[in-house]
């Protein structure tokens, strides 16, 4: 297979590259993009040095995928011309992901929705958001949703590159450029993007509509808060879910543990951190209670890396579906 990636010298660019050797995907030619400012650049994989381009009319002829992590304002660019060159393109980027036209696909959840993508393009979904409806669909499976209230705790190569070097460098006492809105150094700030009229994030509204699309559930009542921590690699997410028949804490343990790609930690203290899962593709999932006042509510503590799952596991495994 030919797979080209944009955006490779970023971090998810960078996490494609390890994901890709890791699973063996059949990669035949591989096309490095970036932007001018990295362009001959060397990178060596698997053995080959592969000499980075910048995207230009042409670059996606001959490639059979195409994997997306540049940012929105590039997807909208080049996804269009990817698909037109006859490149299937998997974005990592918001750009695309509530078209209707447009699957938003977790192999674990939805993977048949990949078939259908009449532009050519498939999204991933949001980082935390791959992370909640794993664990979402494993309840759903056993009894129907009726709403999720839920807070994320969300690491800072979130936010890319920049927002690693931030931390790094807020720890060492320095100052410079910052994605965040605040010090992130000893700190734990209760936004992620630009805030609404209503006082709602874009992070926190991906995280409404996302899973509605994912699950199929356009009702679905979603409540989320996303914070940034500062933890370089890994989200955590408390969620609180209604359901319509209430669980025992077994059953929930059964129909979570059920689910592939979940981990499940039953023992109350062996509780998932992001140190601990950095690195690996499951969703880890730990904490898990009954409501002590409303039967029907479980609580959970679900922990992933945001570069893995989160974007470039998730996405790799989309084009392990294509064929
Ligand atoms: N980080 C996560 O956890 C995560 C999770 C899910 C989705 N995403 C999404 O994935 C995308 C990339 O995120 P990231 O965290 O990897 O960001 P990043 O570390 O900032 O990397 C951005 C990448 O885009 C490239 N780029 C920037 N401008 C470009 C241009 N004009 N033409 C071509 N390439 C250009 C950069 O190249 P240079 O190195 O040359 O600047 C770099 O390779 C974003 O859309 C983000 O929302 C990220």
């Amino acid at each position: 297979m030919h797979v080209a990636i944009l955006g490779a010298t970023g971090a998810v660019g960078r996490t494609f590259l390890e994901v890709l050797e890791q699973r063996n995907f059949p990669v035949a030619e591989l096309t490095l993009l970036a932007s001018e400012r990295s362009v001959g650049k060397v990178i060596e994989w698997r053995g080959r040095k592969i000499t980075v381009r910048a995207p230009e009319p042409g670059c996606f002829r001959g490639v059979d995928v195409a994997l997306f992590s540049a940012g929105g304002a590039r997807s909208l660019e080049w996804a269009p011309r990817a698909a037109e060159e006859g490149a299937i393109v998997v974005d990592n980027s918001s750009a695309w992901r509530m078209d209707p036209e447009v699957p938003l696909v977790v192999p674990e959840v939805n993977p048949d929705a990949a078939a259908n993508r009449p532009k050519g393009i498939i999204a991933n979904p949001n980082c935390s958001t791959i992370q909640v409806v794993v664990a979402l669909k494993a309840l759903e499976n056993a009894s129907p949703l009726k709403n999720v209230v839920m807070t994320t705790f969300q690491s800072v190569s979130g936010a890319g590159e920049t927002g690693k070097a931030a931390l790094d460098r807020e720890l060492r006492g320095e100052t410079g450029d910052t994605p965040f809105s605040r010090t992130i150094a000893g700190n734990v700030i209760p936004q992620i993007g630009k805030f609404d009229g209503e006082g709602w994030t874009e992070e926190e509204l991906k995280m409404v509509y996302e899973p509605r699309k994912i699950l199929s559930l356009p009702k679905l009542d979603l409540a989320p808060t996303c914070v940034r921590v500062p933890v370089e690699i890994g989200h955590s997410v408390e969620m609180m879910v209604e359901q319509e028949r209430p669980l025992s804490r077994d059953e929930a343990i059964e129909a979570l543990s059920a689910m592939p790609g979940i981990v499940v930690s039953a023992a109350a203290e062996k509780f998932p951190t992001p140190l601990e899962v950095a690195g690996r593709d499951e969703v880890f999932v730990g904490r898990i209670r009954r409501d002590i006042h409303r039967p029907n509510v479980l609580h959970l503590w679900v922990v992933a890396d945001n570069l893995r799952k989160g974007a470039a596991t998730n996405a790799v495994q989309i084009a392990g579906l294509l064929g």
